[in-house]
């Protein structure tokens, strides 16, 4: 039995024979590509629910099964045993580094964590209420003015070493954003301290003191940030795709990934889910809050539940729910209330028929806001975070599709629904 579809057209009789293309996991996709050619039909695909945009060797997901797999490696053994650090190494490189391979990679990131100082007074021209991932976009979209006409990105060279520098100084971006908006000065990144507690340090550390975080803190972080690594071809990291394919500069790609993740419907949600906790305010609040989500004229949704693959339980969630309690338990932190709200919330949607029948459940924003909230990092500042944990998915993936041999510019086609041709009426003859 070959692997081929055969579609018919049964207005002409005319058919084609479409190949069935197997991956290591999942569904098998349809190669539709000489559709058109023999049958002039495109298929129509709105939110591309059912498409394959690409072949991807670096995430696996499966929704039904909860399954989130990074070159092959279960999440559930990354975020015990792995560090952020090394699983930046993996998405890129496709396998666990060795203890040398490792060093080199830090010491490549070093070699390349500062910013140029004139990219620093970008920040002055925000307002210091503007929202930070407004911040990020714009200053993220400037460092393309820094790496543009050197830069070869036909040189895998020079994709490596963009790479680099996007790792390394992403969290020099993200930090500056938060030290704006307080009026505090830039701290500069350190060669000494870890990936994350570098960040920590740039996030909270000022002239008079410096902030020595506790490793739980340190620890939950550097988790939180291997579960918002890369995710497959979301939304954001689509967008990133889209634009590097018509061979924008990568640094531009990077930003325009941040304008899609900082949506609701996608990495703004984290955000959300805390302002939602917040305005619940009382375990005994939820059922109103769970009637307006399942009230159709209101425009409420649960921030937190829902995923467009995750059709049973995400993974990640599973591991920051775990993460979040401990935290809390080794903080003694006040945001106990929060918490338990939170886990009250999940344990009333989850028996509600509303969430049951459309397969809702709590995804990875549901509890990161909480613990990003336990290490004092305001709430506008959570998506900057989530930006600055998948910005080496993106890069990533970036990287795997410039050397995809089958890369073309991506452009998609639609359904004309518009007018039919008519003709140009002068504006004194218009009634
Ligand atoms: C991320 O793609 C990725 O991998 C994303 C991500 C990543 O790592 O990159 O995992 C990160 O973006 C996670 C999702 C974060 N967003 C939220 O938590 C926002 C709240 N969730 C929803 O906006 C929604 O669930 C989506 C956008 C996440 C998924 O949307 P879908 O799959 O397109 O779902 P849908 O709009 O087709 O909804 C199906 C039904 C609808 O009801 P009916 O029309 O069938 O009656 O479920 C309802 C929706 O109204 N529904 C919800 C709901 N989510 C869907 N109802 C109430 N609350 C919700 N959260």
């Amino acid at each position: 039995m070959a692997d081929t579809v055969t579609i018919i057209d049964n207005r002409t009789g005319r058919q084609v024979e479409c190949p069935i293309i197997k991956g290591t996991y999942g569904t098998p996709v349809i190669d539709i590509r000489d559709l058109n050619r023999e049958l002039d039909l495109f298929v129509h695909d709105p939110g591309f629910l059912a498409t394959s945009s690409c072949r991807s060797a670096i995430t696996y997901l499966d929704g039904d099964k909860g399954i989130l797999l990074h070159r092959g490696y279960p999440i559930e053994q990354l975020a015990v045993q792995s560090t952020y650090l090394e699983v930046c190494y993996l998405l890129l490189y496709g396998e666990l580094p060795t203890q040398a391979q490792y060093e080199a990679f830090r010491a490549d990131l070093n070699k390349r964590n500062l910013v140029h100082e004139h990219l620093m007074q970008f920040y002055s021209g925000y307002l210091h209420n503007a929202h930070p991932m407004a911040m990020l976009i714009g200053i993220t979209g400037a460092l393309s003015s820094y790496y543009h006409e050197a830069m070869d990105i036909h040189d895998p060279e020079d994709r490596d070493l963009t790479a680099k520098r996007v790792i390394a100084k992403m969290p020099i971006l993200a930090a500056n954003c938060y030290k704006h908006s307080v009026g505090h000065p830039f701290v500069y990144s350190r060669d000494d301290l870890s990936y994350v507690k570098n960040f920590l340090n740039m996030m909270f550390s000022v002239p008079n003191h410096h902030y020595d975080p506790p490793a739980s803190a340190v620890r939950a972080l550097d988790i939180l940030m291997i579960l918002h690594a890369d995710h497959e071809q979301n939304a954001s990291t689509s967008t990133v795709r889209l634009a590097g394919s018509a061979e924008a500069n990568p640094f531009a790609c990077i930003a325009a990934g941040i304008v899609t993740l900082w949506g609701r419907a996608h990495g703004g949600a984290n955000e959300a889910v805390l302002r939602m906790l917040d305005e619940i305010g009382r375990p005994e609040n939820i059922p109103k809050f769970i009637a307006r989500a399942k009230d159709k004229n209101d425009p409420f949704r649960l921030m937190g539940f829902g995923h467009r693959v995750y059709k049973n339980y995400d993974p990640r969630a599973t591991l920051i729910r775990k993460v979040c309690h401990e935290l809390l338990e080794d903080l003694g932190t006040v945001d106990q209330p929060l918490f338990e709200i939170a886990m009250r919330l999940e344990e009333i949607a989850l028996k509600d028929e509303y969430f049951i029948e459309r397969k809702l459940y709590p995804n990875v924003d549901f509890y990161s806001g909480i613990i990003l909230r336990a290490l004092i990092i305001p709430t506008s500042m959570f998506t900057v975070l989530f930006a600055l944990a998948r910005s080496a998915g993106w890069i990533s993936q970036w990287m795997e599709m410039m050397e995809d041999p089958e890369l073309r510019i991506g452009r998609p086609r639609q359904l004309y629904i518009g007018p039919k041709k008519r003709d140009y009426i002068p504006i004194d003859q218009r009634v």
